[in-house]
């Protein structure tokens, strides 16, 4: 391995570290925040992915941004669990739509609970968010923005799911790139913006805030172009169900190229396939390089993301940031 591979690597590893150190931090928050009551079978259903694990990384990009602007981490933690809990609200809730079965490598909520309890847990939390994040001690103006913040970006992500969902019985033909792109600017991307900008809001650092927004926006593009690939060629360690986008019909970024170069894919959109199937699939839409393509552009929207961060001083924290920015779309699951 080269000497600056070796170094990327273990700036990596470092980080990697620090994500669980600040995950633990935030777990600890969660069972304090928000533990377990009656009726127990709604609190069980609205924990179980919490408890599953997941790689924190909303809450954990919150906290070092909240770093990056000379702030303690603490002082971030509410605003960090609140976008932890929402995000798995929408998991909970995006799981029963795309017909999943496993997530964090568990049953989803729906298959062990029923949908009526699914859509309820994720309810309770959604509300439970905005509870603990009203909590939060900053100035009672900043927590008001910041909850605003909050809900708006809740409100796009309602669209960029219903964008997805409409996707489904559209010709691949005619969903564009730019289409794509504003749908999972939507879905996903506003909330990690969110969960970075959260700090800088809540300390009424406004010029931070927008660079911080604009980070995690261009990040958050990128994440979910990674995720699109993941769900492709990530196999058992994603945790998810596999090829689930191909057999849904998701207008992945993937499909959308290779649909431009002509390929044929015959289980897309089929609602089932076998294993061999979404091998095959995977095969072509390697060999067509839609893929590769994939893979360029998720890095692209992290470079442009990265350049925010110069706004900010440096700091360990900002550094630690920018490798995490790395991570997302370099990681395995
Ligand atoms: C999954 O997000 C949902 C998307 C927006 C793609 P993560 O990959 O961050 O899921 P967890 O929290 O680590 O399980
Ligand atoms: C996730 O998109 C978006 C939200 C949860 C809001 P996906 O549907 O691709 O996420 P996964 O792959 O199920 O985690
Ligand atoms: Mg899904
Ligand atoms: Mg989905
Ligand atoms: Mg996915």
């Amino acid at each position: 391995m080269a000497d600056k591979d070796k170094q990327a690597n273990n700036q990596l590893e470092k980080v990697k570290r620090e994500i669980l150190r600040k995950g633990e931090i935030v777990n600890r928050a969660i069972d304090e925040m928000f533990p377990v009551k009656e009726p127990k079978g709604l609190y069980m259903a609205a924990r179980h992915l919490i408890d599953a694990g997941g790689k924190r990384l909303r809450p954990v990009m919150c906290l070092l941004a909240a770093e990056a602007i000379g702030m303690n981490a603490d002082e971030a933690l509410k605003a960090a669990v609140a976008v932890e809990i929402i995000h798995n609200f929408t998991l909970i809730h995006d799981d029963i739509m795309d017909r999943d079965e496993m997530r964090r490598g568990v049953k989803t909520v729906h298959t062990l609970y029923g949908e009526s309890t699914a859509i309820l847990a994720g309810d309770t939390l959604f509300a439970k968010a905005f509870s603990i994040l009203a909590d939060d001690h900053h100035s009672a103006g900043n927590v008001v923005k910041a909850c605003r913040m909050l809900a708006d970006v809740c409100v796009e992500i309602c669209e960029g799911q219903y964008i997805d969902l409409s996707f489904e019985s559209r010709d691949i033909r005619d969903v564009s790139i730019d289409e794509y792109l504003e749908m999972v600017r939507k879905k996903t991307a506003v909330l990690i913006a969110c969960s970075c900008s959260i700090p800088a809001v809540l300390a009424g650092k406004d010029e931070y805030a927008k660079a911080l927004w604009k980070f995690g926006e261009m990040c958050g593009i990128g994440f979910q172009i990674h995720d699109d690939v993941l769900d492709l060629v990530g196999g058992e360690k994603i945790g998810k169900d596999w090829g689930s986008d191909l057999i849904e019909g998701k207008k992945t970024l993937i499909i959308i190229k290779a649909a431009e170069t002509g390929v044929d894919i015959p289980v897309f959109g089929r609602g089932n396939a076998s294993r061999e199937e979404i091998e095959k699939a995977v095969r072509v839409l390697e060999e067509c390089g839609a893929i590769d393509y994939a893979k360029r552009e998720a890095r692209n929207f992290v470079s442009i993301g990265k350049k925010e961060l110069r706004k900010l001083p440096e700091t360990k924290a900002r550094a630690t940031l920018e490798t995490i920015a790395d991570y997302l779309v370099s990681r395995e699951y």
